[in-house]
């Protein structure tokens, strides 16, 4: 697995060592921290901690994705810079990491005759097109170098598909959430940064006039998503998937929804939150439609974004 000390590469290591298997996580805790594999691991038994090897490398190096590789049934593909705002800044670093860096991934994989790759991409990919929900087969003008990226992954994918038989399946993941989701720097996601803000008592932030909507999906959807993306049988491979909730949440009713649950933990917020302007490359609204992935995978999200925030809290109360 790559990006295994990242957030959601981290519950995926979890959730396969409580299964009992065996994992080898790469990451070069560019965004990533040891601590988030440290807490992961002192949750499990010494047995299945046994079952976790972790390389410090890159994926930009074909020589580490070759030994993450060796003996591998499956790939589990998370190690990316993500953030729109970033790519922006550095479009060439964020493009040798997405871009060539996955095309490490899937060299080493293909030549260590791995069963399947899984990998990351996302919602950006949809660009600026109209029409909601959003479904994989139709797409817009891209607006930044990270939707750019992950459309050039799932291309590559498909090549590999096409002239080396490697079987891949792409997981559009829209704006996930859940503990360990990193609440502090400039490239920080919504939830996490503003849960952090309201327990801080520090002023809050919209982008746009708060009625932009996002479908925000807890982790654990997502999970689920990879390892049934795993396991799916053939005729589901070499496909994209859109992993989300199905369900529309605005800006101001995030805002409502996390200052209520963080009201059950004392953290009275009065302030209101501060309109801004847009932010370059950002879309108004993304709502998925996740019929293919409960057809094909037989992906049924479990949790709803109020259920998700219950389920995260308390880590991010102990946390900030
Ligand atoms: N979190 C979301 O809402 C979201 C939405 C859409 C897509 N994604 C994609 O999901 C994947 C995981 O995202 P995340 O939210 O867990 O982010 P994250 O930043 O927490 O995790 C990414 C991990 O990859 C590692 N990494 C980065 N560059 C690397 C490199 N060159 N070599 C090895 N490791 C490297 C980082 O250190 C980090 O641990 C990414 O591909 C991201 O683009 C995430």
């Amino acid at each position: 697995m790559t990006g295994a000390a990242g957030f959601i590469g981290s519950h995926l290591v979890q959730t396969l060592l409580g299964l009992n298997q065996k994992v080898v996580g790469l990451d070069n805790f560019s965004t990533g921290y040891q601590r988030n594999l440290d807490e992961v691991l002192s949750a499990l038994s010494a047995l299945q901690r046994e079952q976790f090897v972790f390389l410090q490398g890159d994926i930009r190096s074909l020589s580490d994705c070759q030994k993450i590789c060796e003996g591998a049934d499956f790939v589990l593909h998370q190690a990316a810079l993500g953030s729109v705002p970033r790519s922006i800044e550095d479009p060439k670093t964020v493009n040798d990491v997405n871009v060539s860096g996955f095309l490490n991934v899937l060299l080493a994989a293909k030549e260590n005759k791995v069963k399947r790759v899984v990998y990351a991409s996302s919602s950006a990919v949809y660009g600026d097109a109209p029409e909601l929900p959003k479904r994989e087969s139709k797409i817009g003008n891209l607006l930044s170098p990270y939707a750019v990226t992950k459309y050039v992954d799932e291309i590559y994918a498909a090549i590999f598909a096409r002239n080396f038989g490697l079987e891949t399946i792409g997981l559009r993941y829209f704006n996930v959430f859940g503990a360990r989701q990193d609440p502090d720097g400039d490239y920080a996601a919504v939830i996490p940064k503003w849960i952090s803000s309201f327990i801080k008592g520090e002023s809050i932030f919209i982008n746009g006039d708060g009625e932009t909507s996002r479908d925000f999906c807890f982790i654990d959807n997502v999970v689920q998503a990879n390892l049934l993306a795993a396991t799916a049988e053939k005729d589901a491979a070499n496909q994209i998937y859109n992993v989300a909730v199905g369900e529309q949440t605005s800006l101001m009713q995030l805002f409502e929804l996390l200052r209520e649950a963080l009201a059950a933990y004392h953290v009275n917020y009065e302030q209101r939150p501060n309109f801004r302007d847009f932010r370059d490359g950002d879309i108004k609204h993304s709502l998925a439609d996740v019929s293919l992935a409960k057809k094909n995978l037989g992906y049924l999200p479990e949790y709803m974004v109020g259920d998700g925030i219950q389920k995260a809290m308390p880590w991010y109360v102990n946390r900030v």
